[in-house]
């Protein structure tokens, strides 16, 4: 039976897989931030699938927990590490505080290559596949989420050229870019600013920025979480999987206007049309 770790699996896509990967047949670890004090969120499935479900805590910027997960793997194999954790900071470049930009990449970046710089020898030993959440935003810019963007675009940047380095060693990494789905994403997304002052030279765009949130969320949203778990599933079943797979219309669109544009023909089209859509008067 096959190991796979999931970070990040008390909400959102990471507890979706957690559930699906039991479904099927896979020995889970789940972890999370205080995972072994909320009980509830596993209680269905460690009744019905006993030791098949192993839950640790791991706070991914937490050294003594990276220390714990890096002793709990000593000499054993790990089949599948799936790098999910991770929350987005919003907010203008120019306002965002330093506490909240390191915060964002700490937890995205720090977190994830830490993990799997400690848990590497273990991927090694069961020639594994490393999984690593990215964005849509991980290969587009957006405004007001310059920490967020700068943060999944080294997330694809880390992936790709660990792939390449860990060919000779039988190890696949594959980078996971979905669009807008509604997990607890929106919810656990934070403003990078101290405070929000209606004197700021952002403050429309931050308002705009806040109506769009605000109606994307009360709109209904086609795009279901249960299809990202579902297509990860059969990624970690496959063969050769890619180096990256796109999910949602959203991000399919963008990752096709990107491929067929020109950098500059693109940049120019979605800025016109984000400068609209953030400078209008409300
Ligand atoms: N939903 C989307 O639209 C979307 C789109 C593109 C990419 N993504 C990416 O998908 C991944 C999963 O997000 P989601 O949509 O499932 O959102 P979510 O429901 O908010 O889940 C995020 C998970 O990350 C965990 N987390 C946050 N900080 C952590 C830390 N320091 N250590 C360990 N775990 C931590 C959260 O734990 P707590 O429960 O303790 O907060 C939660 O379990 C993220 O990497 C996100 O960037 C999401």
């Amino acid at each position: 039976m096959k190991t796979v770790l999931v970070t990040g699996a008390t909400s959102g896509f990471g507890k979706g897989l957690v559930t699906s990967l039991l479904e099927n047949d896979f020995q889970v670890i789940a972890t999370g931030r205080n995972i072994l004090g909320r009980k509830d969120i596993f209680a269905a499935e460690r009744e019905k699938y006993k030791s098949k479900l192993i839950e640790l805590n791991l706070d991914v910027t937490s050294q003594a927990d990276l220390k714990s997960m890096e002793t709990y793997f000593l000499k054993r194999p790990l089949d599948v590490l799936i790098n999910n954790a991770g929350f987005a900071v919003f907010g203008p470049a120019e306002e965002c505080t330093e506490e909240k930009l390191r915060r964002q990449f700490e937890v995205n970046v720090f977190g994830m290559m830490l993990l799997t710089q400690k848990l590497l020898p273990s991927l090694r030993l069961a020639k594994g596949h490393i999984i690593n959440f990215s964005s849509v935003f991980g290969f587009m810019g957006f405004p007001l989420s310059s920490a967020y963007c700068a943060s999944k675009f080294a997330v694809e940047g880390f992936s790709e050229s660990l792939s390449y380095e860990l060919k000779p060693h039988s190890v696949k990494v594959t980078l996971i870019e979905p669009g807008a789905y509604r997990t607890n994403f929106n919810n656990a997304a934070e403003w990078g600013m101290s405070e929000t002052l209606p004197t700021s030279v952002y403050h429309r765009q931050v308002t705009n920025y806040t109506s769009l949130r605000d109606k994307l969320s009360k709109r209904p949203n086609p795009q279901r979480p249960e299809d990202v778990v579902r297509g990860v599933i059969s990624i970690i079943k496959s063969h050769n999987p890619k180096l990256n797979y796109s999910f949602g219309k959203d991000a399919f669109s963008i990752r096709f206007f990107k491929k067929v544009f020109t950098r500059s023909l693109f940049h120019k089209v979605s800025g016109s049309f984000l400068n609209k859509a953030f400078t209008k008067e409300q």
